[in-house]
């Protein structure tokens, strides 16, 4: 094969969702090194990230959009790989390496990447492996530069900026177009409903403009604080975008979903009887699996639990409680207190929206659910204990 002497371009990474700067790393190295081909591989889950990215073909959809406006359209060099993505599991780079050194045993192959992920090479499994069939190809990110004593690397010419995935990902599930993406790719993501695009489109039908808005940000400080709390992004956006889904139906819709519930707990019954408003909560827990598809345990947990709390909640649920009393959009003064705790201490500001809405159900006299009380000694006992 007369092209087989050329090099060879490994670009690995999740791609969810490919931007600008992925494309024009992937323009910079075909420029310069004139490789027989670049194969662009997105993971099917990158060993350090904890959520599950969009599906493959969707990311293979966007990368050929994002290099389609790179103006790399037709470019035969360029190939999208499924070879991570098929396997199904975390696959390592090495064992990537391994597959295309034995696809191309002759040529020069080489690994490309942002300088910024040169730092932790050397935690990547077998990176001795790595090193003795490819060569990194590096490209610079300003702000990253490579520290002394890394791994030798081949420089590619020129600066490459970089978008945060994760902001990026943030704004796609809140439905805004971050400019870091080609419009090509939000166009197919507008399309194909992904990154909960299609579970945004059937909210923004059954509740009112005003609870979509209410939705929209407390999925939006649900998502700021995702990190922090240890949840995966794409999880607290769902259990935070359909929190109140069940919100604005008719009460009798409401006993209907509740009804199987009910059977088996005796205090969904007594919160029907005496605070119909808040089984609400239950009866979106059990939408979100029927009309939206959302069948995720935890995400069921969150939605059930977001009006009441309950001792012993999970990360997800309690984040989605605080998101639901503290977003930006609640105009009451304690709520932009317990958002600016929520920065500094989470666990603090978690307790904090207890006793806000302790306090609120208080003073409104009445009922107050047994749940929020049993939340409130649950963690003075943790304090006290
Ligand atoms: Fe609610
Ligand atoms: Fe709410």
């Amino acid at each position: 094969m007369p092209d087989e002497k050329k090099p060879v371009i490994i670009y690995g990474g999740s791609f969810d969702p490919p931007h600008r700067g992925h494309a024009r790393l992937a323009a910079a190295a075909l420029r310069q090194l004139s490789p027989a081909a670049l194969y662009l591989v997105p993971g099917f889950r990158t060993p350090f990230k904890d959520a599950s990215p969009a599906p493959y073909r969707a990311r293979a959809a966007m990368l050929r959009a994002a290099l389609t406006a790179e103006g790399l359209a037709g470019r035969k060099e360029l190939k999208i790989s499924p070879f991570e993505a098929a396997r199904r599991r975390v696959v390592y780079t090495w064992e990537t390496v391994a597959h295309f050194r034995a696809l191309h045993p002759g040529a020069p192959l080489y690994f490309l990447m942002g300088s910024d992920c040169l730092d932790g090479f050397a935690r990547w499994k077998r990176p001795g492996f790595i090193l003795e069939h490819a060569r990194l190809l590096v490209g610079l990110r300003p702000g990253h530069a490579p520290a002394r004593g890394s791994a030798p690397y081949a420089p590619l010419a020129g600066a490459f900026p970089e978008a945060d995935s994760t902001a990026v990902r943030a704004a796609l599930f809140l439905g805004r177009r971050p400019p870091q993406l080609h419009p090509a790719v939000c166009g197919l993501i507008a399309e194909e409903g992904l990154y909960l695009g299609r579970e945004r489109a059937l909210l923004e039908k059954n509740i009112t403009p005003g609870r979509y808005a209410h939705s929209l940000h407390t999925a939006g400080l649900v998502l700021e604080l995702a990190g922090a709390a240890g949840v995966p992004q794409r999880q607290a956006a769902l259990a935070a975008l359909l929190h109140d889904c069940a919100r604005d139906l008719p009460a009798s819709e409401i006993r209907r979903l509740c009804a199987p519930a009910a059977r088996r707990d005796p205090l969904l019954r007594e919160t029907l009887e005496r605070a119909p408003l808040l089984a609400h909560a239950w009866a979106g827990a059990r939408l979100a699996a029927e009309k939206y598809g959302a069948r995720d345990p935890e995400v069921a947990e969150a939605i059930r639990l977001h009006a009441t709390g309950a001792p012993g909640m999970g990360p997800l649920a309690r984040l989605v409680y605080l998101g639901d009393l503290a977003n930006q959009g609640r105009a009451f003064r304690e709520a932009a207190l317990v958002r600016k705790l929520a920065f500094i201490d989470l666990d603090a500001a978690f307790k904090a929206a207890n006793y806000v809405k302790l306090t609120h159900a208080f003073a409104g006299g009445g009922w107050v659910h047994p749940l929020s009380v049993q939340l409130w000694n649950s963690l003075q006992e943790k304090k006290n204990g």
